[in-house]
């Protein structure tokens, strides 16, 4: 029996991927490869010294979601796969709708017919929008204020009904906080097309050198030090949270929804000291306006995810930032290579 990850070469997938192979599972990845590459899957087979079957597709080919489901014994599946841009959704918001909200369609419509009813979904702490208060725990109401986190907040009400009509359903939704860092071995990271969005990546491609200043977002911020503060979650402790989210979906029926963060937050002006200790660069950077849409302050209440899983996270943000480091510097371009894979399609 197999776990079918859709998504799984991109960053969290991959380390997922690892994490899965790691305890023994037998993975299946689908991929459509918009925004990954085949040499992340490569290289999470390189790392484990496992071998597994991957296929190009778009989740919303529906005849080849089946056929994949028909040659392979399937006994969940950790749906990743989705577009994930917030700047983006803004401007796109038909793609986002289109895309990711079909796509999950179709996957649990073919799921349904394969009477394979145990998914574990990958959500987003972007589904509270702007709360009022920390740290945010999974009953604090949902808002979510783009496209892209509507998406899936609307996902995670699909998948609420799909329940309410069929017990037999056990699902997980994983509301993901700030995901960082890279595998400790510094073959698998996060992969970023073009100037990255987010703070870990580019405060890494400032320390390479690919870019030159840092914009630091607003230093008026009710939070220690003026700047925005997250709760940054090392990407392998949150792949491990899948394995825990799985473990408990293939025992038990139900749909939850699991926060997973640390429970810290950590200032702009932390994170660039903390990557400035562990890579021995000085970071350079400015203060300029706040960036719209952004809170001030955002971390989790992650005690259910550790009561209900018997999930922690172990990795501190040190290990965040010498693990982003590592990936940076030994792949300035990222998966900037052929790669010759088997991909079926
Ligand atoms: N920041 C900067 N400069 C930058 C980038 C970010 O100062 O160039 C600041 C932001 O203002 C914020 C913090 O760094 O205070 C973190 O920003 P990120 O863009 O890294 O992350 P966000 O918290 O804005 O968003 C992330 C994901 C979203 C997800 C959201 C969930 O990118 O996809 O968390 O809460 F929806």
């Amino acid at each position: 029996m197999a776990v079918l990850i859709t998504g799984g070469a991109g960053y969290i997938g991959s380390h997922t991927c690892i994490e899965l192979l790691n305890v023994g599972y037998e993975i299946i990845v689908v991929d459509n490869f918009s925004n990954s590459k085949p040499e992340a899957l490569k290289r999470v087979s390189e790392l484990t010294r496992k071998y597994f079957k991957t296929y190009c597709l778009d989740l919303q080919n529906r005849e080849g979601l089946e056929k994949i489901f028909t040659d392979n014994k399937i006994e969940a599946v950790i749906h990743l796969a989705g577009l994930k841009a917030v700047g983006e959704s803004v401007h796109f918001p038909l793609k986002y709708y289109e895309n990711n909200i079909n796509s999950t369609v179709t996957l649990c419509e073919v799921m349904k017919k394969f009477e394979v009813k145990n998914l574990v979904f990958s959500s987003s702490a972007t589904v509270y929008g702007a709360t009022e208060t920390v740290p945010i725990s999974e009953n604090t109401p949902l808002g979510a204020t783009n496209p892209y986190g509507r998406t899936k907040q609307m996902i995670e009400g699909i998948l609420e009904d799909l329940y309410e009509s069929d017990h037999n359903w056990s699902i997980a939704l994983l509301r993901y906080f700030n995901p960082v860092g890279a595998h400790v071995s510094g073959r698998i990271g996060e992969d970023p097309s073009g100037v990255p969005n987010n703070l870990m990546p580019y405060i890494s491609q400032v320390a390479v050198g690919k870019l030159e200043t840092l914009k630091v977002f607003g230093d008026n911020y009710s939070t220690v030090d003026g700047t925005g503060v997250r709760d940054y979650i090392h990407v392998v402790d949150l792949a491990k949270g899948h394995v825990k989210a799985l473990e408990k979906m293939l025992i038990s029926k139900g749909v939850e929804s699991y926060n997973l963060g640390t429970g810290q937050g950590y200032s702009v002006l932390e994170v660039i000291a903390a990557f400035e200790k562990a890579s021995g660069k000085t970071i350079s950077y400015s203060i300029v306006e706040r960036r719209p849409g952004d809170v001030g302050i955002c971390y989790a209440d992650a005690s259910k995810a550790k009561k209900e899983l018997g999930w922690v996270t172990c990795k501190g943000l040190d290990e965040m930032c010498q693990d982003s480091w590592r990936w940076q510097q030994n792949n300035p371009h990222g998966y900037n290579v052929e790669t010759k894979l088997l991909i079926r399609s």
